[in-house]
């Protein structure tokens, strides 16, 4: 099977790095920081376990493509664990941000600790993040560490400022989809298209090869994105381990919103309410997926996808990874987690 690289070989080693780096945060009087953080990672609390730990995706990426360029894959491990490290501090304040009560099936950190210490547990992620990628230097070149790092540098910025324009579209009463392909790009296929990137990189690839890798990651993400847009009304919470009524209710611009907006005038006359009952949440949904919004957001992924693939087509990937990526990017998007 072509996915057994990535269960028996990266995911492991993965998780291995990824406890490492945390445990760098040891001490009596740091218990609970410990354990908060082994708590959002999946590794402890009720509830922990494979289905708590979230897919791995980015750094398995960054693996999948450092190998595909043909390079040493467990040299990349710090940077693959960086990388997850920054998007879990993200989903951390991203969950107090969306006040969204679940992640991953249970409670978010912030509904289980309260708002400041949630805070300062993504924070000690974040810099934990920057800890690990450094240490990049234990296999590369100063130089090839430090270009890495500054790439990841500008990729934390553009999320944070994606995030910004996600959480200020809640005010608007109108957003363009141009607009929110700025907002994505930066929230989620910034993040997504540098593991690839950087993936490549370390995997030594020339700059045209290093180029081809990060757009195929850059519409891998863009395409993402649309999908958990998609799975965040129509999705199955017990299997996204999210709620389907936030996005609404915090009134988000989600891209099926959107849609909704621009063309339908029930759904506008509805949205316009200050807040929604349960009854009204699903209404909303109802009213979207009859105004033919459903259909166009998997269509408009779908769109991304393709160049995805023809990106990763000129990227020319090597060996069993190469044959992994491609089957991911399939399972990816018939996903329902
Ligand atoms: C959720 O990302 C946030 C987005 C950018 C859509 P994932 O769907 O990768 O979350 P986990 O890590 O698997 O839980
Ligand atoms: C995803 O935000 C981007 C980041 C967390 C940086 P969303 O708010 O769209 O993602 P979910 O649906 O909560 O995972
Ligand atoms: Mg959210
Ligand atoms: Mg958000």
């Amino acid at each position: 099977m072509a996915l057994d690289i990535l269960s028996k070989k990266y995911l492991p080693a993965l998780e291995v790095e990824l406890r490492s780096v945390i445990n760098e945060i040891n001490g009596t009087p740091y218990q609970q920081l410990k354990y908060m953080l082994n708590y959002h990672m999946g590794w402890e609390g009720k509830g922990a376990g494979l289905q708590s730990q979230g897919k791995r995706i980015r750094p398995l990426l960054l693996l999948l493509a450092t190998n595909a360029a043909g390079g040493d894959w467990k040299s990349a491990l710090p940077a693959a664990a960086g990388i997850e490290l920054l998007h879990n501090f993200s989903l951390i304040h991203d969950d107090i941000e969306d006040k969204s009560p679940t992640r991953r099936n249970r409670p978010t950190l912030w509904q289980n600790w309260g708002v400041p210490q949630a805070i300062n547990t993504g924070d000690a992620l974040f810099s934990l993040a920057f800890v690990s990628m450094s240490s990049l230097d234990k296999y590369y070149s100063a130089e090839i560490t430090l270009n890495v790092i500054r790439l990841f540098e500008n990729t934390v910025l553009a999320l944070t400022k994606g995030q910004f324009l996600d959480i200020s579209f809640e005010d608007r009463d109108e957003v363009s989809i141009d607009e929110y392909m700025q907002m994505i790009s930066g929230k989620t296929a910034a993040l997504i298209g540098t593991s690839i990137e950087i993936g490549a990189i370390l995997g030594n690839a020339d700059a045209e090869t290093q180029g081809a890798f990060r757009d195929f990651g850059t519409n891998l993400g863009l395409a993402f994105q649309i999908q958990d847009d998609y799975l965040g009304i129509w999705g199955d919470e017990n299997l996204t381990g999210k709620s389907t009524a936030t996005d609404i209710q915090e009134k988000k611009k989600t891209y099926p919103i959107i849609y909704g907006l621009n063309e339908s005038k029930s759904f506008r006359k509805l949205w316009n309410k200050d807040s929604f009952s349960e009854n009204e949440v699903e209404q909303l949904a109802r009213i979207l997926e009859a105004s033919g919004a459903r259909e166009k957001t998997r269509a408009d992924e779908e769109k991304y996808i393709n160049e995805a693939r023809t990106a990763l087509t000129r990227a020319h990937p090597m060996g069993e990874a190469a044959v992994a990526l491609q089957t991911l990017i399939d399972q990816l998007m018939n996903r329902s987690q």
